[in-house]
């Protein structure tokens, strides 16, 4: 699709990106409204798995039933404890207050000293169940909605579609799962994802070194509120070194020429670097001026079940782990940075230029949920 970018201007206002008023709109107005990547699925293969999550506030547990995936409100219906209380785990859906133990469906059984309780008969307990969401995924990737009445996972994700599936099919071994947090509103994290224009000047040790600077080109596709890139390098002359090392590992899936974003709209970033390493990172708003960058980091395999080689693979880990934090910890300073400069100029806007159309698409979008007039 085509980008309408013809502004001068960015849409969002400062104000935005500090306000606790428009912070407590965004958890319902985006977050509760959409379908929100809460992991992948290889950390839900087992009965009794779950990944838990707070989505717009609300605390969300995703827990494999003997191989079904169900998504519940975390809240135990007897006095409210959170029921998981880990991020990620095996353990059967039983709350830790009172041992209050829940099915498939959600309900109630196995409860401790049942018949201290009055009525707590089969209607009553199907009444206490906990609240449902919707739960799909495409390829590995797992979504949830806490609003059960909005389109599809797959009408959502519309022609990104194709990408999760390409990129599921390239994961392999895990390097590594971290966290960064920022003293910045989500949102400055996510626009600094989306362009390729600080890269000479924010990285210079890495991507820099590796050729991309103001001279790549950059190629964007847009679909609905999701964007992606690919940014070559801006070489003239090849990188035999590089070319060597990519013909050993030709049978990986996924080969973008040069670096490939994406952003699921609102906040899964995915990113690989000629598709030997890619991590999946999702970027939580904590408050109105703190988020944290949850990542998940994996090395490609060469085709369904073929892992790289361990001297690849350690090769690989390597200088994927030092050159992901290197760069995350130069974003997070700049990120930070630019959170301060907001807050002077709450009135103000930012100013793009055609390398950072992707921002004005994201701004577009958020713009649409939040009602803010373009
Ligand atoms: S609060 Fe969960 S069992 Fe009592
Ligand atoms: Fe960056």
């Amino acid at each position: 699709m085509e980008s309408e970018f013809q502004y001068l201007s960015a849409i969002v206002p400062n104000e935005y990106y500090h306000d606790a008023a428009i912070f407590e709109k965004e958890k319902l107005a985006l977050f509760q409204n959409s379908w929100i990547f809460i992991g992948m699925s290889m950390n839900l293969e087992n009965h009794n798995d779950f990944l838990t999550d707070e989505i717009g506030g609300v605390s969300v547990v995703v827990q494999n039933f003997r191989g079904t995936l169900r998504a519940f409100h975390n809240v135990c219906t007897h006095r409210f404890n959170k029921i998981q209380n880990a991020k990620q785990g095996n353990r059967a859906l039983i709350c830790e207050y009172h041992g209050w133990n829940y099915n498939t469906d959600g309900i109630p059984f196995g409860i401790p000293l049942k018949a201290e309780f009055k009525g707590l008969d089969e209607p009553t307990l199907k009444k206490l169940c906990l609240k449902s969401f919707q739960v799909d995924t495409c390829g590995k990737f797992v979504f949830v909605n806490i609003d059960n009445n909005t389109q599809s996972l797959s009408d959502f994700l519309g022609d990104s579609k194709a990408r999760l599936l390409q990129i599921s099919q390239m994961i392999g071994r895990k390097i590594e799962y971290n966290e960064v947090p920022n003293a910045a509103n989500w949102k400055v994290v996510i626009e600094n994802t989306l362009e390729g224009y600080h890269i000479s000047t924010v990285h210079p040790n890495t991507f820099y070194k590796l050729g991309f600077n103001l001279k790549s080109q950059m190629q964007c596709e847009i679909h609905g509120p999701h964007t992606n890139m690919t940014i070559q390098t801006g070489d003239l002359t090849p990188n035999m070194q590089r070319e060597k090392f990519h013909k050993m590992i030709a049978k990986r899936p996924f080969q973008p020429d040069g670096f490939f974003h994406q952003l699921i709209f609102p906040n899964l970033s995915i990113g690989s670097a000629w598709g030997v390493t890619v991590y999946i990172g999702s970027i939580k708003a904590l408050s109105p001026t703190e988020s944290v960058f949850t990542y998940e980091l994996y090395e490609t395999n060469l085709g369904e079940g073929v892992l790289l080689n361990e001297s690849i693979s350690s090769m690989v880990n390597f200088s994927a782990t030092e050159f992901t934090h290197t760069t995350l910890k130069e974003d997070r300073a700049i990120c930070e940075n630019v959170q301060r400069g907001i807050m002077q100029t709450p009135e103000h806007k930012g100013i793009l230029n055609s390398i950072e159309l992707r921002i004005w698409e994201f701004q577009k979008a958020y713009s649409k949920l939040m009602n803010i007039e373009l």
